[in-house]
């Protein structure tokens, strides 16, 4: 692992919390991600289940977790199923964890080889009333319309096992994910850290007629460098219109002289992850229109943040945002005031510039699991992100920190992250 190993004390007091909310005498069973494939013997590289990686730790294919508390003899009660390795396997791809290391990592203490789960589970589960398995209940999941490794284990479950009762694991972990404890708190400030530094390496790199991928290259470099896992999801680097383009990162164009720079990037640390976005003239000066769309948003994010506060609803959030937005709008001379009075409050005009969401959870998912209909609470650790798009002046802007929220209000998790245009334009012209 490139990452400073996580203390299993984290995973035994997750695990401690998931216990306390199950259903009496029910078996949990959760499957590791598949390894994907590109083509011919290619694959894209792993990323682990991240509700098996909360209660376990364990970053390894070919993976399962077995929780069963109520069991009668101690040694089922937990029960981590590994990949055996061998010769072959080491001589190709190198070491996979041994027995004893993840036990170590997991704090687990039985742990068997993966080909032996039917059969233990098989003296289990008669005893047991029902199961908890794992399925993506992301409102956006990506699975959608794919066969995962998780449905597979449901399918088979179920034909082996018809009669007894099955319950949600995602039920479960999307209260207790979205409330961080102070080892998870520490590796997003690490990514944090990571990204702030590959920000300030893009600022002095970037000039006029560089392509967006040689600016992408810096952070690489820098995340990389970090120990990163790298990136957390694909970065927008997009120059001029191409950051009115929301999900935009192909990142193939050239930054045109004069152009405003949209960067929206993450640093995944230990699997946890940071999301922020910054917006920067590629010749190091800010024209007077890129200033004043720039300061809206800034204004938006400072203003909009400070709801990000226990007992705040998102709806409230979201709200409040949209109400900054809409005025700054009007100051831009992109909406006109009495046609804002007059709209229809269900297609209202701001959505033509700011259409997307203001905030999301944040952890071991960029957009972390979650209910959107819960009240903020201290722990939780949140984006803020105000844009102002206008396609026909070829201006994007989004500016986004990620936030801890606190017994009283939030930290500001990416405060050292520069964003005041004076602090950018000294940055870039250093
Ligand atoms: N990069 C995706 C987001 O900001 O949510
Ligand atoms: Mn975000
Ligand atoms: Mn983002």
């Amino acid at each position: 692992m490139r990452y400073t190993s996580i203390p299993n004390t984290l995973f035994i007091k997750n695990r401690s919390n998931y216990k306390k909310k199950l259903t009496p005498n029910t078996i949990t069973v959760l499957v590791s991600n598949d390894v994907k494939h590109t083509n011919a013997d290619g694959t894209m590289g792993f990323a682990q289940n991240s509700d098996l990686l909360y209660l376990s730790g364990i970053d390894q294919e070919e993976t399962i977790l077995v929780l069963y508390p109520d069991a009668y003899k101690e040694e089922n009660k937990e029960i981590l199923f590994i990949k055996e390795t061998s010769e072959h396997i080491k001589i190709w791809d190198g070491e996979k964890l041994t027995k004893q290391e993840a036990s170590q990592i997991s704090g687990i203490a039985r742990v068997e080889w993966i080909q032996d789960f039917e059969k233990i589970l098989q003296y289990m589960a008669f005893e047991a009333d029902g199961f908890y398995l794992g399925h993506n209940e992301h409102l956006k999941r990506s699975t959608w319309n794919q066969e995962t490794q998780q449905d597979r284990m449901i399918a088979w479950c179920k034909k082996k096992y018809p009669l007894h009762q099955y319950f949600r694991v995602a039920q479960l972990t999307r209260d207790l994910r979205p409330v961080k404890s102070i080892e998870e708190i520490n590796l997003i400030k690490k990514a944090a850290t990571i990204s702030i530094e590959g920000f300030k390496r893009v600022l002095k790199a970037a000039k006029p007629n560089m392509h967006e991928y040689e600016l992408e290259a810096e952070l690489s470099y820098c995340f990389t460098k970090a120990g990163a896992n790298g990136h957390a999801f694909s970065p927008i680097v997009a120059s001029g219109k191409n950051a009115c383009s929301l999900h935009y990162n192909t990142n193939h164009n050239l930054c045109q002289n004069g152009a405003m720079v949209l960067l929206d990037f993450g640093v995944c640390y230990g699997n946890y992850n940071s999301d922020t976005t910054r917006c920067f003239p590629v010749n190091g000066k800010f024209s007077k229109r890129q200033k004043d769309v720039y300061s809206s948003v800034l204004y938006c994010l400072k203003k909009g943040s400070e709801l990000l506060k226990p007992g705040i609803s998102h709806t409230t959030y979201e709200k409040n945002m949209a109400s900054l937005i809409e005025i700054e709008l009007i100051k831009l001379g992109l909406l006109n005031a009495e046609d804002v009075e007059n709209q229809d409050p269900n297609k209202p005009l701001y959505k033509k510039y700011f259409m997307h969401g203001t905030a999301h959870y944040i952890g071991l998912d960029v957009h972390d699991v979650g209910l959107y209909s819960r009240v903020f609470k201290p722990g939780m650790v949140l984006t803020c992100e105000p844009g102002i798009y206008i396609e026909e002046e070829g201006i994007g802007c989004r500016l986004e920190n990620d936030y801890l929220i606190t017994e009283n209000g939030h930290e500001n998790l990416t405060q050292d992250m520069p964003i005041e245009i004076e602090d950018i334009e000294r940055l870039m012209n250093h």
